[in-house]
C-alpha cells in the first residue's frame, strides 16, 4: 500500500512537472540550472517556483554569506549546533547515531531555511594525508554504506535534501580542481562506488554533488560514464546532481550529461557555463532544449519531494536549530566517537586492574596535609591536574574549509574537565607547543606560517627574515616547553592534549607528512620523562605518527567530535562513560608503510593512478603482513568482552546468518563492536585477505550475555567481474571471521556456497 502511494505521488509529480515545464521559457529554465547567488539558483516567481537554497556542510549548517561575496554576513543569527565530523561519526560504528546526526543536521538546515545541505562527504580515505579526510568516514566501503544510508534518511526527514559528495573518486586535495584519477573497473566498483550506490538506492538521496577531479580523463561534472551510465542508467537515480563549486568546465559537454545545477565561486552569474553561454548554444542549435528540460525536470522532482512545490507545500516541516535536543544528540555521538587506544597499568595502581584510566574519584581525591607533630590531618591539598597542549583549549568548529561553521558553543577538553570536576581539584593549563600566528608571518607566506615545520626544516639559503622567523619560532617553542615541563613536575596527574587542527585537516591542501606538527614529539617525550603516567589525548581528523607510543600507558583518540567534545572526553577520562569508539581507518606506524607511499601515487599533480587496486587500508596491510600502530576496527573499553559459539544459523541462496554469544565479563557496562570479515578461500581473481561485511554494536551490562546475529547477504561474498560487468559469487568455500578488530578475529567458521 505504502509503495503504491509513493508511486502514485511520483506519477503526480511527473504530470505536474511536465505542466510546469511547458510553461517555462528558455531563459527561466536556464535561470534554474545555474547559481544566481553563491548558494542559490533563480526562482520563477510567475509560476510559484521558489529558489533553491543550499548550504554547507557536514558538521553543521554553515554561516550566511551574501549572494555575491565570500565574506560572511557576520550577524549573530547563524550560530548553530556543531555536529561531530564524519570521521568522528564513523568511529562510533553506530548506524543509529548516524541517523540521529543526520536528523540534527536536517532539522537545523530546515530551521535555517535551507533546501539542500551539502553533506555527507563519503569519499574513501585512500591515504592518511588527504586534507579532507576529517570530513570523510572511512577506508572501508561496508562501514561507509552502513552509516551513510541512515544519515541521509535522518536528514531528509526534515524535507531537506542531503547532497552526497563528492561523486566520484575524489581522494586528494593536491591539484584537486583538475587531477585525473585512473582507477581500474573492479576497484572502482568494489571500493570507490559502493557508498554512493547505497546512498542512491538505499538512502534515497535527493541530490548528489559531482567531484572536482577528472575521472579517466573527463571532468566528473561532464562525465558520461559516471553520470549517465552508472548513476542514472544502472542505479536508476532520478534525483538532482549539483556541481561542486566551480567544477564545471564547458557548456555543451555539461549540458548534454545529466548534471543539473551549475554552482560556482564567482559572482559573474550570467557568465556561468550553464547561463548566457547556454542560451546562446541553444539558439545556435549546438545544444538541444531537451537536454535543459531534463535538468529542470530533475530539479523540480526534488522540489516536489521537499514539499517546496505542490499541494503538500503547506505541510513542509519548519525545522529548528540550537535546540537542547540537538545538543544532547551531539553529546551522545561524541561519547561513542572517542577511541581508547591504550590503557596499561599505571605506576600508582588503583581500581580497574590498576590501569591508568579511568581517573576514578579515589585517584583525584584531595591529599591530606598532616601536622608534623602527630600526623593529624589539618587540612587537604587539592589534587593537581596539569592539562598541557594547545588542543586542550583550542576550538575547532570554525575551520577546515567549506566545513567551517559558527558553533553556538564548543566545549574544549579543558572546559569539559573543569566542568566535570568542580572546585576540589586544581586544574592548570599550559599551552605546551607553539603555533606560529599571523604576527610571526609578516611578509612570509601563510603556508610557511601554518605549516611551520617546512620553515623549521629549510636549510637552504633563505632570507634574513625567514631566518629570524625560524629563530623566533624556536625561541617560543623552548619557552612553552619549559613552562609545560615545570607545570608537569608539580602536578599529580598530567594530561597531554595534542594532535592536529584545521591548519592541517583542511580542504584545499594535503598534509606533507604524517608527523605531529609544532614540535609536539619533543614535548611528548619530555612529559613522559617527567611523568611516565602522562595521559595522552590526541585530537585530530586523520592519523599521525606517534613515535613515543610504546612509552605511553594511556592514549585516547578524539576526532573532531563537535560542540560537546570536551564534555564527552571528560566523561570518558573520568570513567563516567565507557569508551566504545573503534577506528574507522588503519593508523599506520609510519607513513612509509602506506601503499600510496610505496607506489608513489598520491598527492601528484596531473594524474594519479590507483595502482594498489582494491588493496586500500587494512586490505593492504593484511596482504603484506605490515603491523600498523593501530588496526582498523580497533578500540578498547574499560570492561572486557568475550565472544563464543560462532555458528551458522541459516544459509540460503540469498543470505547467510551467523550467530554468536557475546558476554560482558568485566565490571562496567559497555559496548562491544562485533565485526565479521569474509575471506574467499579460492578465487579466480586476487581478493583481499579479508573484508568487513557485517558488524553490530551492542551494549551489555556487567555479567550480561547476549546472542548476536549477523546477516551476510549474498553480495557479501561477491567480487566485481569485469567481463560480466556485474558482481558475481564464485562457488567454493569462504571463511567467516568474527572479532573486535580487523586483526583480532578469534572466531571463525567455514562455509561452502
Ligand atoms: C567543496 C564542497 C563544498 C562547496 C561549497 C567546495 O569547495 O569542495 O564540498 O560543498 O565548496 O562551499
Amino acid at each position: 500500500m505504502g509503495k503504491q502511494i509513493e508511486e502514485q505521488k511520483v506519477m503526480n509529480y511527473e504530470s505536474q512537472i511536465q505542466e510546469l515545464l511547458s510553461q517555462l521559457t528558455l531563459e527561466e529554465k536556464v535561470g534554474m540550472i545555474h547559481g544566481k547567488g553563491l548558494f542559490c539558483n533563480k526562482a520563477v516567481e510567475r509560476l510559484g517556483i521558489p529558489q533553491l537554497v543550499t548550504s554547507d556542510g557536514p558538521m553543521g549548517v554553515r554561516m550566511e554569506f551574501p549572494d555575491d561575496s565570500w565574506i560572511p554576513v557576520g550577524k549573530s543569527d547563524d550560530y548553530v549546533t556543531y555536529n561531530p565530523s564524519n570521521s568522528a561519526l564513523a568511529a562510533t560504528w553506530n548506524p543509529r547515531l548516524a541517523y540521529e546526526s543526520g536528523k540534527v543536521l536536517g532539522e537545523e538546515a530546515r530551521g535555517r531555511g535551507k533546501d539542500v545541505i551539502l553533506a555527507p562527504g563519503i569519499n574513501i580515505k585512500r591515504d592518511p594525508l588527504c586534507g579532507r579526510n576529517f570530513e570523510y568516514m572511512s577506508e572501508d566501503p561496508c562501514l561507509i554504506e552502513a552509516l551513510t544510508v541512515p544519515f541521509i534518511q535522518g536528514v531528509q526527514e526534515s524535507d531537506v535534501a542531503a547532497c552526497v559528495k563528492h561523486f566520484a573518486v575524489n581522494n586528494q586535495e593536491t591539484d584537486r580542481l583538475a587531477v585525473d584519477t585512473l582507477v581500474d573497473e573492479r576497484t572502482l566498483r568494489e571500493i570507490y562506488l559502493p557508498g554512493f550506490r547505497a546512498a542512491v538506492q538505499e538512502g534515497g538521496t535527493y541530490s548528489l554533488m559531482n567531484a572536482y577531479n577528472k575521472f579517466r580523463g573527463v571532468f566528473c561534472s561532464e562525465n558520461r560514464e559516471l553520470l549517465d551510465g552508472i548513476l542514472r542508467e544502472e542505479w536508476g537515480y532520478d534525483g538532482t546532481v549539483i556541481s561542486d563549486w566551480g567544477s564545471v568546465h564547458s557548456t555543451k559537454g555539461t549540458a548534454e550529461v545529466s548534471m543539473d545545477l551549475e554552482m560556482s565561486v564567482t559572482s559573474d552569474f550570467d557568465e556561468y557555463y550553464l547561463a548566457n553561454p547556454l542560451i546562446q548554444a541553444v539558439k545556435n542549435g549546438e545544444v538541444s532544449e531537451a537536454s535543459i528540460d531534463a535538468k529542470v525536470r530533475n530539479l523540480l522532482r526534488m522540489m516536489f519531494r521537499l514539499k517546496m512545490l505542490g499541494e503538500e507545500a503547506p505541510n513542509r516541516k519548519q525545522g529548528s536549530y540550537n535546540t537542547p535536543e540537538h545538543q544532547q544528540k551531539t553529546l551522545e555521538t561524541a561519547r561513542e566517537s572517542i577511541v581508547l587506544l591504550k590503557n596499561e597499568p599505571s605506576d600508582c595502581g588503583g581500581k580497574q586492574g590498576g590501569r591508568l584510566l579511568p581517573l576514578t574519584e579515589d585517584r583525584l581525591a584531595p591529599v591530606p596535609v598532616r601536622a608534623e607533630s602527630d600526623g593529624r590531618i589539618v587540612s587537604v591539598r587539592k589534587h593537581k591536574i596539569a592539562v598541557i597542549g594547545h588542543n586542550g583549549e583550542h576550538l575547532h568548529a570554525c575551520g577546515g574549509g567549506s566545513a567551517e561553521i559558527k558553533a553556538l558553543y564548543e566545549v574544549s577538553p579543558l572546559l569539559g574537565l573543569k566542568k566535570a570536576l568542580g572546585g576540589n581539584v586544581e586544574i592548570r593549563y599550559a599551552q605546551g607547543y607553539y603555533i606560529p600566528g599571523k604576527k610571526d608571518v609578516n611578509e612570509v607566506n601563510w603556508q610557511e606560517a601554518s605549516l611551520e615545520r617546512q620553515v623549521m626544516g629549510q636549510e637552504s639559503a633563505d632570507s634574513e627574515e625567514q631566518r629570524a622567523l625560524r629563530e623566533e619560532i624556536a625561541r617560543n617553542r623552548r619557552v612553552l616547553l619549559e613552562e609545560a615541563c615545570a607545570l608537569a613536575k608539580e602536578a599529580d596527574t598530567v594530561i597531554f592534549v595534542g594532535g592536529l587542527n584545521h591548519d592541517y585537516d583542511t580542504e584545499g591542501r594535503d598534509r606533507a607528512d604524517m608527523k605531529l606538527p609544532y614540535g609536539q614529539d619533543e614535548l611528548a617525550e619530555a612529559l613522559l620523562d617527567i611523568n611516565p603516567d602522562t595521559i595522552f589525548v590526541m585530537v585530530a581528523g586523520s592519523p599521525v605518527e606517534m613515535p613515543w607510543r610504546q612509552r605511553v600507558k594511556a592514549l585516547v583518540w578524539c576526532y573532531y567530535s563537535g560542540m560537546e567534545t570536551g564534555d564527552a572526553l571528560a566523561e570518558i577520562l573520568l570513567g563516567r562513560v565507557n569508551p566504545s569508539g573503534r577506528l574507522p581507518e588503519t593508523f599506520p606506524a609510519v607513513y612509509e608503510d602506506t601503499v600510496t607511499y610505496k607506489n608513489g601515487q598520491f598527492g601528484l599533480e596531473g594524474s594519479v593512478e590507483y595502482r594498489e587496486g582494491t588493496f586500500v587500508g587494512y586490505r593492504y596491510y593484511e596482504k603484506e603482513g605490515i603491523r600498523p600502530a593501530f588496526s582498523f576496527g580497533y578500540g578498547l573499553s574499560y570492561t572486557d568482552f568475550a565472544m563464543n559459539q560462532l555458528r551458522v544459523k541459516a544459509q540460503s541462496e540469498e543470505e547467510v546468518v551467523l550467530t554468536l554469544e557475546v558476554a560482558n565479563t568485566g565490571h562496567m557496562a559497555g559496548s562491544e563492536v562485533v565485526q565479521c570479515y569474509v575471506t574467499d578461500c579460492e578465487c579466480s581473481v586476487e581478493r583481499p585477505v579479508k573484508e568487513l561485511k557485517a558488524f553490530q554494536k551492542i551494549f551489555l551490562q556487567p555479567g550480561e550475555k547476549r546472542e548476536v546475529s549477523l546477516t551476510l547477504p549474498r553480495k557479501a561474498f561477491s567480487f566485481y567481474d569485469v567481463m560480466q560487468k556485474s558482481f558475481v559469487v564464485e562457488p567454493g568455500s569462504f571463511l567467516l571471521q568474527v572479532g573486535n578488530a580487523s586483526d583480532n578475529c578469534k572466531l571463525q567458521v567455514e562455509i561452502t556456497l
